[in-house]
């Protein structure tokens, strides 16, 4: 067992990606309880419904879980920009016989500001916390830890996986540009080296002293453990887990995933705001012709994407969801957790074998 795993409390390299509006108790727990760690995304959450997320999970495992929440900057609302993208979205309302909303709003608030959801991970102490989209200020870095909490943060290039580790992360999670859902990029208005799992997990690894998780396209066991021999201590994955039972993916993802649909995605700002990674649809259609600085901030564009998608689904119009994906989407299997978790381990030993 490598020294990570120790950390964690648990068993097998395998961590269930934290996928906001996606992962459930169910999912998380039955990760758990198969050896590995499974994650909740809490950060399209408040406080009190995170509360209750997290209290649902605890009540089906006593074991290690991974609470994930957003550190974005703050949105800065742009009145005109938000209006101008609002017409710009009209005619794709219209078409549901909808409107759109009057005005958009700030729909997530940043854990860097959220004081109530850290008291909540405080009283319910999850054995791990992971930050997606930066890190929270010290203090609340050094609350969690005193806790015995261990902390872990996303990192897309070696900058944000240095600034993690001065500022006292235990561990990395290196998103290469294959993963699905949004960059973890601290900052969105950086530039992006698109770095894939292949060569960000090397380069972490060799610049880094605290261990470093891949993700990114990690569908079945050979991609375990080929990410393992680049020098990982254990993978996340996301996109494996969509097509589950335990998934809280709608039809229309579900369908989506299991369809020609899932061998092309693409990165998108058009649903939220910020890039992320979609099985390509209608929505990724409009995003492909829009440019970038038309778009509201994240998540103030995701008031109006989510707004959409309801109208459109209303009519029966699935293609305009948020649904994030990887390049590994095609080996998607869409079994129970329990029987994802067995396969993933026999294909392990098999790719161990057969070498
Ligand atoms: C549907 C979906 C939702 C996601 N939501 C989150 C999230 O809430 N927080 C987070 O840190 N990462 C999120 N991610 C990204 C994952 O943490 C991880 O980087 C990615 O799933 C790895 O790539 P893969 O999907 O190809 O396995 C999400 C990914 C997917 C597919």
């Amino acid at each position: 067992m490598n020294k990570l795993l120790e950390k964690l409390a648990i068993k097998l390299p395998i961590i269930q990606a934290p996928m906001a509006g996606v992962s459930t108790p169910a999912m998380a727990s039955e990760v758990a309880n198969a050896g590995g760690l499974g994650s909740l995304g809490v950060g399209g959450l408040n406080a009190q419904d995170a509360r209750e997320m997290i209290r649902a999970t605890q009540q089906l495992t006593a074991l290690s879980i991974n609470v994930n929440v957003f550190c974005h900057q703050p949105a800065v609302a742009d009145v005109k920009r938000e209006s101008a993208w609002l017409s710009f979205l009209s005619p794709q309302f219209k078409r549901f016989d909808s409107q759109p909303p009057a005005q958009l709003n700030e729909i997530y608030t940043s854990f860097i500001e959220d004081d109530a959801m850290l008291e909540v991970l405080l009283e319910l102490r999850p054995r791990v916390v992971s930050f997606h989209f930066g890190l929270p200020a010290q203090r609340k870095i050094a609350l969690l830890k005193e806790c015995g909490i261990v902390l872990l943060s996303t990192a897309t290039n070696l900058d944000e996986a240095m600034v993690a580790q001065n500022e006292g992360i235990d561990a990395v999670v290196a998103q290469g540009y294959e993963a699905g859902g949004h960059r973890g990029m601290f900052d969105p208005a950086k530039v992006d080296d698109r770095l894939g799992i292949f060569a960000l997990t090397r380069l972490l690894v060799a610049n880094l002293d605290i261990p470093v998780i891949a993700a990114g396209g990690i569908m079945d066991g050979a991609g375990i453990v080929a990410a393992m021999d680049l020098g990982a201590q254990a993978v996340q994955l996301g996109t494996a887990f969509v097509g589950c039972p335990e998934s809280s993916a709608d039809q229309f993802f579900r369908a989506a995933l299991q369809s020609e649909a899932a061998l092309h995605t693409t990165m998108t700002s058009a649903i939220s705001g910020r890039p992320a990674r979609c099985l390509a649809n209608l929505f990724t259609a409009i995003g492909d012709e829009t440019d970038r600085s038309a778009i509201p901030n994240y998540p103030i564009a995701y008031d109006a994407g989510k707004a959409l998608n309801a109208a459109a689904k209303k009519l029966g119009e699935g293609g305009f969801g948020a649904h994030w994906a990887g390049q590994g989407a095609p080996l998607c299997r869409s079994v129970p957790v329990a029987n994802l978790m067995v396969l993933l381990l026999s294909e392990m030993e098999a790719a161990r074998t057969n070498r």
